[in-house]
């Protein structure tokens, strides 16, 4: 086995999935770049261990293979609870009493629990007490429920919980000082929390994907709680849970469940895959439950401005600029530090040449998501340069548009963690790799350095060279001539498409 996966390993480095090399960083912490080569290279290890003669398969058929394999079996995951059953799986039949865990994922270990559950907060455990004093034993088993499995180090960082289950002592040690008749569900919310991307993609999205068919009848329980967090993501939570969550830390109640999952289920980058779903459910469906839970803030926003409205002497021109809304609505996530847009004033002009009517939009972390889902939600095309505010695109609606603008050395990152995803949830996706001459890099480097004739091999030397050079340090002046031609297509588009203009 060792041998195949030097094979694999080498095949990698060659060949076209050498993603390690073309990476960068996002966001906080060097999260996620160099990083997504692990997950396939464990896949593999994986199926090797299932099975060797399962090898073959991968290599011939390319990645699609292995990953389907893999959600096969995350689909059993899914299948946990009584009215489910799958043979495979093996938590699908567990019986009332026990503990189950599933750590075939290469992205999340998942446990699932029946029976009479209590938690003890002080000991960062869990109990499940089993009724015949003779048949069961004590058994335990650990789980650190959070979604990026394959990173040690961000995985470290996370509370770790003991799942016991034992004979009820005599007595009652830990009584229940809160009976709950909904089931809960554990995650975390440390790690790489405070990133957007990360927060979707690790948090929000995996959360749907493992309690929105318990239709708001679930407990979240939550390690490494965060107040901010709550408030953040607050509308969202509301539309996954009737029940205040609890802080498993911060709340040494014994809090009692006769049913629990431990840990959230994943499929892939910032999107559902929808034959592992119960009832069918896509990424669309989440973008809807997104829709409902901004709707009340978001009419509240707008009647306030309309009481300021009726209240101003200057109501005429505003009605004029209403008119306006006609045109498509070009909104550029704009960023400033590096992988800025320094000739960003004159792309706005270009835009509203085209005929678009333009707004620029500087999310941040203390951005209220509300304001930017409806910026975005009304827009018809997204433009912005790779980063993770890119995760902004869930809010764009199916059937519109999303530029996204590659700095050097970043096009395996753009494509794999927002260019798939946005075509998955229904957008159009256009990606415009940037030339050199079109990189603030071209002014520092010679026009033969590799830095600007071969990213790859600079991105093969290592996960610092990428972050330092193309990450850090990169600012795009671009070509408003090249990009006409992308702006004018996603134009044409539009009003062929929806006929709006
Ligand atoms: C599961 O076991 C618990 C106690 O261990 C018991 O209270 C509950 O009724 C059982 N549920 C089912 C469906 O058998
Ligand atoms: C729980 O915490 C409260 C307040 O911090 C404390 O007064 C109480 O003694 C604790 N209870 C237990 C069982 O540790
Ligand atoms: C799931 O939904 C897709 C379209 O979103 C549809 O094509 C497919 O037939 C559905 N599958 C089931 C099992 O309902
Ligand atoms: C998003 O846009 C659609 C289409 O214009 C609209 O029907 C919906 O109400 C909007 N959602 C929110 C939350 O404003
Ligand atoms: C980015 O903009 C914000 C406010 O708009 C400002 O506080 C911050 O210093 C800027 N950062 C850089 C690196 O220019």
């Amino acid at each position: 086995m060792v041998h195949y996966q030097r094979y694999y390993q080498q095949h990698l480095r060659k060949g076209e999935g050498d993603e390690e090399s073309q990476s960068g960083v996002i966001g906080s912490n060097g999260s996620y770049y160099k990083r997504a080569i692990r997950p396939k290279l464990l896949s593999f290890i994986f199926l090797s261990l299932l099975s060797c003669t399962l090898i073959w398969a991968p290599q011939l058929f390319g990645f699609s293979s292995t990953f389907s394999l893999l959600y096969s079996l995350g689909a059993e995951n899914e299948q946990m609870g009584s009215d489910m059953g799958s043979n495979l799986s093996p938590c699908s039949s567990m019986s009332n009493g026990t503990v189950c865990c599933d750590r075939s994922s290469f992205r999340t270990d998942m446990c699932y629990m029946k029976g009479d559950i209590r938690t003890h907060s002080a000991t960062f455990s869990v109990f499940l007490y089993t009724q015949n004093e003779e048949e069961q034993e004590f058994h335990e088993e650990k789980i650190r429920p959070y979604t990026r499995k394959w990173e040690t180090s961000v995985m470290n960082s996370i509370d770790e919980l003991s799942l016991v289950s034992k004979p009820r002592p005599a007595g009652s040690p830990y009584k229940c000082d809160v009976w709950h008749d909904v089931p809960a569900v554990f995650f975390s919310t440390g790690g790489y929390t405070g990133n957007v991307y990360h927060e979707f993609n690790d948090g929000i999205i995996p959360l749907y994907i493992t309690s929105q068919h318990f239709n708001k009848q679930v407990v979240f329980v939550i390690l490494e709680y965060h107040n901010w967090w709550l408030t953040k993501y607050g509308d969202i939570l509301s539309h996954l849970t009737n029940y205040p969550p609890i802080d498993f830390n911060g709340d040494n109640r014994t809090h009692c469940f006769s049913e629990a999952i431990v840990g959230l289920n994943i499929h892939d980058e910032l999107t559902i895959d929808q034959t592992l779903m119960k009832e069918n459910k896509s990424i669309r469906d989440f973008r809807e439950l997104l829709d409902r839970a901004y709707w009340p803030r978001i009419r509240g926003l707008i009647q306030e401005e309309e009481e300021l409205l009726s209240l101003s002497p200057l109501s005429m021109p505003l009605l004029t600029e209403e008119k306006k809304l006609k045109k498509p609505k070009l909104v550029i996530l704009s960023r400033n530090g590096s992988r800025a847009i320094t000739n960003e004033d004159l792309l706005v002009k270009l835009g509203e040449k085209i005929g678009f009517q333009v707004e620029v939009l500087k999310p941040d972390r203390t951005t209220e998501l509300a304001k930017t889902y409806r910026a975005l939600n009304s827009s018809d095309v997204m433009v912005g340069v790779h980063g993770a505010a890119m995760t902004h695109f869930l809010f764009v609606r199916p059937g519109r548009v999303f530029i996204q603008v590659i700095p050097l050395g970043t096009e395996w990152a753009a494509e794999t963690y927002y260019g798939a995803p946005a075509v998955k949830l229904g957008l159009k996706y256009i990606g415009y790799k940037i030339l050199p001459r079109e990189s603030s890099l071209y002014n520092e480097y010679d026009e033969n350095d590799p830095v600007l004739r071969d990213p790859d091999s600079v991105n093969q030397k290592g996960w610092e060279y990428t972050k330092r050079i193309y990450l850090d340090n990169q600012n795009v002046k671009m070509d408003l001539r090249r990009f006409e031609k992308r702006l004018v297509r996603a134009y044409n588009y539009l009003v062929s498409k929806h006929r709006q203009v």
